[in-house]
């Protein structure tokens, strides 16, 4: 097929292609936006459309036959399983030193991830986005970013009662005792839906254990906000397992995208070809770095700047267990849904959250993520020998990450009379640094592109989803993410339309 013609095109259904689609169809432009993943809008034959994380099935990842869990391990014994090949909704993606985890379909990383979300303190934002004017952001697209992706915070008299929190009570009670602030955090799970799962009235989704493979209720992705809103405009297509694969400029003005369409299976069926005015690209951290690479050094967009690639950063991700003793029980009943955080970030770099462990059994294991101002930045490269883009992140970059925490974990440890749990991540291993939830750069704002997401060599090209950001955000990214893209799409639509 061929001459298919569209004012925009938007590359992937993240955050950053969301909030472009929504804006742009409220200013009375069409666009049609083009997503890898499936549609996740139909259910299988166990009437779910989403599988839980504790049984895995082909719809758990992305082109694997065997899972591969973020945590690998438990008791020392490796639990992950076969799985049918299928295009299901967790990529993790191998570089060489890091598995990159995303989420895959119709909402992207909103479909995957624990929905916390959190914006930066005011202090700290001046080291995330260094060239953009922070009291827009929090007078204006932090507030809007937030009220469309619908935030909200834990009930706190709920908290202090509730089983599913448990564990984090414990981990509010353990940060406490060794002086460390411990914070609520806001997510944009339904609170009040989570009441109702407590109290048996309602379907079970973050007491069922679902999370990592999808949220079957309680959870607003953004098919739930921003893409419900936009496909509400009447303006907005998308086309799920269609895969973009070169962007080049058309001889009659706008710009060619080759589109190749896929099977469940991940072959290709059809190759498509359209022709845009402007192109967003929004395919993620890692997608639109991949893309923007290959494109250059294959010669079809040549003139993208140096910094193409670059700037690339793990949010500083590490995990970590610690073991308790047996009077610290962190319950067999947990949330699979994130609520609170020990702050240690301007004393030692570490913003840990406490999170769930969600086996259903009592393991009295406390378990955290953290995000930590490491410094480390990995470049991607094209390879021409294999056809891919390389990643040059190496795993001992995660050292500082390690020391960060350890700046909270150590000290708990030593007030507690605790240890590390040694069994989650391999035999006799601690930490959790062979991977990251949190990809960030790769076109960095206002150095790749300029400061409002455009790659100036070709006018009508965008970028507006987590490249824009250099490498960290000092706490989970998606509202960053989502409140720049806000400022950045305002911008275009008012001077480049
Ligand atoms: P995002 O990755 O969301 O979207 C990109 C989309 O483009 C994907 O749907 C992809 O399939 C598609 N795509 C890629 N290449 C393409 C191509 N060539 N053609 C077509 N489509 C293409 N953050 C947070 O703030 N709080 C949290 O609690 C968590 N928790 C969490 C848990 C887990 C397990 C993960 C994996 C991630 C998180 N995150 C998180 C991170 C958060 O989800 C992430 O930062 C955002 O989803 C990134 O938004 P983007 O818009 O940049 O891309």
């Amino acid at each position: 097929t061929g001459g298919a013609h569209v004012p925009v095109l938007v590359i992937g259904t993240g955050y950053g292609g969301s909030v472009a689609a929504l804006r742009l169809a409220q200013a009375g432009i069409d666009v049609h936006m083009i997503e890898m993943g499936m549609a996740w809008d139909t259910p299988g034959s166990d009437g779910k459309i989403f599988c839980a994380t504790t049984a895995p099935d082909q719809r758990s990842y992305w082109l694997r036959t065997r899972t591969k869990a973020p945590l690998n391990y438990f008791l020392g014994f490796p639990i992950d399983r076969d799985i049918p090949r299928y295009t299901g909704i967790l990529d993790a993606e191998d570089f060489s030193g890091i598995t990159v985890y995303q989420g895959r379909g119709v909402g992207g990383g909103s479909l995957v991830n624990g929905g916390m979300a959190v914006t930066p303190k005011r202090a700290n934002f001046g080291s995330v986005l260094p060239s953009v004017n922070a009291d827009e952001m929090y007078n204006i697209y932090y507030p809007r970013a937030n009220a469309a992706l619908g935030v909200g915070t834990i009930d706190p008299a709920w908290f202090d009662t509730t089983d599913c929190y448990q564990y984090a009570r414990v981990g509010r009670k353990h940060a406490q005792r060794s002086g460390f602030p411990f914070v609520f955090v806001p997510d944009v799970y339904d609170w009040d839906y989570m009441k109702q799962e407590a109290a048996g009235t309602a379907t079970k989704s973050a007491l069922a254990g679902e999370i990592l493979y999808g949220n079957n209720h309680g959870k607003k992705s953004l098919q739930r906000t921003y893409i419900a809103q936009a496909k509400a405009t009447g303006r907005v297509t998308i086309s799920p397992l269609h895969k973009v694969t070169s962007v080049a400029p058309a001889s009659g003005g706008g710009y060619t995208v080759v589109i190749e369409q896929m099977n469940t299976n991940g072959d290709t069926t059809t190759t498509k070809t359209v022709i845009a005015d402007r192109v967003f690209f929004a395919a993620g951290s890692v997608g639109t770095s991949k893309l923007l690479v290959k494109l250059k050094a294959t010669g079809l967009l040549p003139n993208l700047n140096g910094e193409i690639g670059k700037g690339w950063g793990d949010n500083g991700n590490v995990m970590c267990g610690r073991a308790n003793h047996l009077w610290d029980p962190t319950g067999s009943l947990q949330s699979t849904i994130p609520c609170s955080g020990i702050d240690n970030w301007a004393a030692g770099g570490a913003f840990a959250e406490v999170a769930p462990l969600p086996t259903g059994i009592e393991t009295f294991a406390s378990f955290y993520l953290s995000i930590t101002k490491n410094p480390n930045r990995a470049q991607f490269s094209w390879n021409a020998a294999t056809g891919k883009v390389d990643l040059n992140w190496q795993t001992s970059w995660k050292q500082p990450s390690i020391d960060m925490a350890k700046t909270i974990f150590d000290k708990i440890n030593a007030k507690e009379g605790t240890i590390y749990r040694t069994d989650l991540f391999g035999v006799y291993k601690i930490w959790g640094d062979h991977l990251t939830y949190h990809p960030l750069g790769g076109a960095v704002l206002n150095k790749a592109t300029d400061n409002y997401g455009r790659l100036t060599a070709y006018p009508g090209l965008y970028v507006i989803d987590g490249s824009l950001i250099p490498g960290n955000t000092s706490v989970n990214p998606f509202v960053t993410i989502t409140a720049l893209a806000e400022r950045n799409i305002e911008k275009i639509i008012a001077t480049d339309l």
